[in-house]
């Protein structure tokens, strides 16, 4: 639970406490995102009112409900929608939701998986369809570049496009995660300094087909300069900060698309054809290689190490423990 005070902690709430909606859901796990880190430190302005229930996704199993559309017994995913910001989170074990933001647990993942995907891996499959969307095929020309690779977007993302049959570049600033990150399918490793330091050029020597980039920065405005011509950027994070000190000369000479992704309110629909293409996309043996489960009594730790860069893939949250 954050407080205004900035920090969270664990506190015992009852029935009575939970939010208005039409379902509610006993909730088997949550995850932990970068901006889980944020709220759970209070370093960022995330959640909108207090106290805040943290976690931004959840999955679980309906209790009850007063729509037609979901009945006690289904199991339900969760995620974005303003949860730990305006609406309270999934770090906790009954949560009372809107009916419509509920997603019904793909088939071919277990509630624990649908939590190792959970926000981050939702977005790299974003980032994945955006690009598909602008062209992006198998057979491009040049590596497809995923930034920050070592954390949870980075290694869904990089695990998603080498099934895909492109060839992988991983960019991390961690040594220790070149071994994972080849285990994912990574083809190449770039190191995190090599993009983050500004070359003077408006234009560097093209080499990438496309990217994901989570990092933002002088990171992504290296990528721009050295994407291919027609390649697009699907930009989603901004794990060095907020700003994108870039020219435009990659989009007017170079034609490179520079492609949004939001997660937090993407339309159901896109969001539908997302989880159905993790279902059949992301390998799930990588998934679970890529992931690790931790009791809820670790959140506060876990949400300083996230924001120090210091989690590898995905951490699942069982919110029991
Ligand atoms: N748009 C959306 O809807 C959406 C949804 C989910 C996440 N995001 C954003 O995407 C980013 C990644 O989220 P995540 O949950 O995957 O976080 P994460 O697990 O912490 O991954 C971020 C990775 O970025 C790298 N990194 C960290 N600090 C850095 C720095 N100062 N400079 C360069 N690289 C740095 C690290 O990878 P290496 O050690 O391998 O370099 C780190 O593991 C965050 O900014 C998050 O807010 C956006």
């Amino acid at each position: 639970m954050a407080t205004e005070s900035g920090g969270a902690s664990l506190q015992e709430l009852s029935d009575v406490d939970l939010p208005e909606g039409d379902v509610t859901v006993a909730v088997a796990y949550s995850s932990l995102n970068f901006k889980d880190g944020l709220a759970v430190t209070g370093k960022g302005r995330i959640a909108r009112r207090f106290p805040m229930v943290c976690g931004i996704d959840l999955a679980g199993t309906v209790e009850a409900s007063d729509s037609p559309r979901w009945k006690p017994g289904d199991e339900v995913v969760v995620t974005g929608w303003g949860l730990s910001e305006t609406h309270p989170g999934g770090y906790t074990q009954h949560q009372r939701l809107r009916s419509e933001w509920l997603i019904a647990r793909p088939d071919g993942l277990t509630l624990r998986q649908t939590m190792a995907v959970g926000t981050a891996g939702l977005t790299a499959m974003l980032c994945v369809l955006a690009l598909e969307h602008a062209g992006l095929q198998p057979d491009a020309d040049g590596e497809v570049l995923v930034t920050g690779a070592g954390g949870g977007v980075g290694s869904v993302a990089v695990a998603l496009l080498a099934h895909l049959g492109y060839q992988v570049a991983a960019s991390t600033g961690r040594a220790e995660t070149h071994a994972y990150l080849r285990s994912l399918g990574a083809s190449t490793i770039v190191e995190r300094s090599e993009l983050a330091t500004p070359s003077g050029r408006p234009l560097d020597k093209e080499r990438w087909a496309a990217a994901v980039d989570t990092v933002a920065g002088e990171t992504l405005a290296s990528v721009l300069r050295q994407t291919r011509y027609r390649g697009g950027v699907a930009a989603c994070g901004l794990a060095s900060g907020n700003d994108l000190p870039t020219s435009v000369l990659p989009f007017i000479l170079r034609n490179v698309s520079l492609l949004g992704i939001d997660s937090v309110q993407c339309p159901m629909p896109q969001r539908a054809e997302a989880w159905r293409r993790l279902e059949s996309d992301l390998p799930t043996g990588l998934l679970d290689a890529m992931t690790t489960v931790e009791p809820m009594t670790r959140v506060p730790q876990l949400a300083e190490a996230i924001l120090a860069g210091q989690t590898r893939g995905r951490v699942v949250v069982d919110v029991a423990g």
